[in-house]
């Protein structure tokens, strides 16, 4: 940075400033750090802090109804920066696809609005406005899913890849389908050439990313499979780890999980959403598989990966959700024995076919179910994060942990967090660590082997 004597004497013009506020999936994190990437290119430097920001951006998903009100509230908090010192403000992410011109009219102080796929065009529509031409809304669908690729400028140890977008399962609770399109698989050889330049910056982990991974390129006869596309992507020397998400147990296949073991680099953790142990509320959102078959899948991946941890979604009070239903998602949970849960309460989601059902559960009952759910749940992973205690683990190191900068965060290949103490210079290194504490949420640990780098 220039200090402020010298730029008045210079005229060297300031550096802008954009303060990014996500909320939602992982998706939308991952949107977030690529708008990072593609303003940087713009002269815009990131500001954790909104107060010094020139422009503000929400990034909010529609999937459920919290990070959607999120949205409003931002925009009123933002308010008096737009009246004060003119602020540049827009809404990305699912929530501006949805409501398009609707929200840039509902909030005069709204710059513009930018859905997922247009998020490429984001230094055109900033120059738009900078100039003072016009509030913008640049929503809608791309057919070219590549448009969207952008690398980043410094390391990421650790990389998301969006391998396709979209979906057409249409669950009856989902809003997915409408915002985000229907199913659009990127050709494999641009995924391979943006893992390949990704290594070559120093990556050592990928999350290949999709709504369906499993279903990549269903209906594309002369592409790879996504069990094709996994296996080239294990070829890539010097990349160390290969993660996915999201798979649906319906195209989680027996060929897909016997393949699995032979690819080296693939994690052994699998996120396999179940939504509800009922069979009732299951055909009823439409979700195309019975809790005997989920189970089914759920042992035969144990069988052939016995170390893999499996995580999930799970709603509770989806309409017409009676107690035994509830008690059917309870069983099912003690049956798989999860190693992580995310749970939700199910909102109507406007246009999707469940909103046409009355939401009938009142919310101390949802609330209630989802404490139900949670506590059994923080058990099991405790239990199972207990049982790691003396065990040594390989963990690829992120950074610094948020506890204390002595001490460093990684991941396992089962992905869970390890804290241990350590320097900044392992960031980056495959290191063994020997667990000392399961907890909750992570794991505690000491490095083994500081010398020893594991490929
Ligand atoms: N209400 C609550 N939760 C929802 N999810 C998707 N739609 C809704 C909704 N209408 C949850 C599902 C999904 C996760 C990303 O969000 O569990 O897997
Ligand atoms: Fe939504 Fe179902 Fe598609 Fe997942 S599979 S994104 S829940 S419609």
């Amino acid at each position: 940075m220039y200090p402020l004597s010298a730029i008045a004497a210079t005229n060297i013009p300031m550096q802008k400033r954009v303060y990014i506020e996500t909320y939602g999936c992982q998706m939308n994190e991952h949107d977030s750090e690529r708008i990072l990437r593609l303003l940087e290119g713009s002269d815009y430097l990131e500001t954790k802090d909104a107060q010094e920001a020139d422009f503000i951006l929400i990034n909010t998903c529609s999937v459920r109804e919290k990070p959607e009100h999120k949205v409003y509230s931002a925009l009123g908090r933002y308010r008096w920066l737009k009246e004060k010192r003119g602020v540049i403000i827009g809404v990305a992410g699912c929530v501006a696809q949805q409501e398009g011109e609707r929200i840039l009219s509902k909030f005069p102080l709204l710059d513009f609005v930018v859905g997922p796929q247009k998020i490429h065009h984001l230094n055109e529509i900033l120059g738009e406005v900078e100039g003072g031409r016009r509030r913008v809304c640049e929503i809608g669908f791309e057919d070219n899913v590549s448009a969207n690729t952008i690398l980043p400028h410094s390391t990421q140890h650790r990389a998301f890849v969006t391998i396709m977008q979209g979906c057409d399962n249409f669950c009856s609770y989902c809003i997915v389908p409408y915002v985000r399109g229907r199913e659009r698989s990127r050709p494999s050889h641009t995924i391979i050439s943006e893992i390949e330049a990704l290594v070559q910056k120093g990556t050592k982990e990928v999350i290949l990313l999709g709504q369906n991974v499993n279903s990549y390129a269903k209906n594309d006869p002369h592409e790879l499979t996504f069990l094709q596309l996994l296996a080239k992507i294990n070829e890539i020397q010097g990349l160390e780890r290969i993660r996915f998400t999201t798979s649906h147990p319906r195209d989680f296949t027996e060929e897909f999980i016997e393949s699995f073991a032979g690819l080296r680099r693939l994690c052994e953790h699998i996120h396999l959403p179940f939504q509800a142990g009922s069979n009732t509320v299951l055909r009823r959102m439409k979700r195309g598989y019975t809790k005997e078959e989920y189970l089914a899948k759920v042992i035969k991946l144990r069988e052939v990966v016995p170390n893999a941890s499996i995580t999930s979604d799970v709603m509770v009070g989806f309409p017409g959700e009676k107690e035994r239903d509830f008690a059917q998602t309870l069983d099912l949970m003690r049956a798989v024995q999860f190693d992580g849960l995310y749970s939700f309460k199910y909102s109507p989601r406007k246009g999707t076919g469940a909103a046409r059902w009355r939401d009938d559960i009142p919310a101390e009952i949802k609330q209630r179910r989802l404490e139900i759910l949670q506590e059994f749940q923080r058990g099991i992973t405790l239990r199972k994060n207990k049982a790691l205690e003396s065990d040594v683990l390989e963990v690829l190191v992120e950074g610094c942990s948020r506890n204390s900068p002595r001490e460093m965060m990684g991941r396992t290949r089962c992905n869970r967090i390890v804290n241990f103490p350590g320097g900044d210079d392992l960031v980056g290194e495959s290191v063994k660590v020997k667990i000392e504490v399961g907890l909750t949420n992570s794991l505690r640990g000491e490095l083994c082997y500081k010398e020893e780098k594991i490929c």
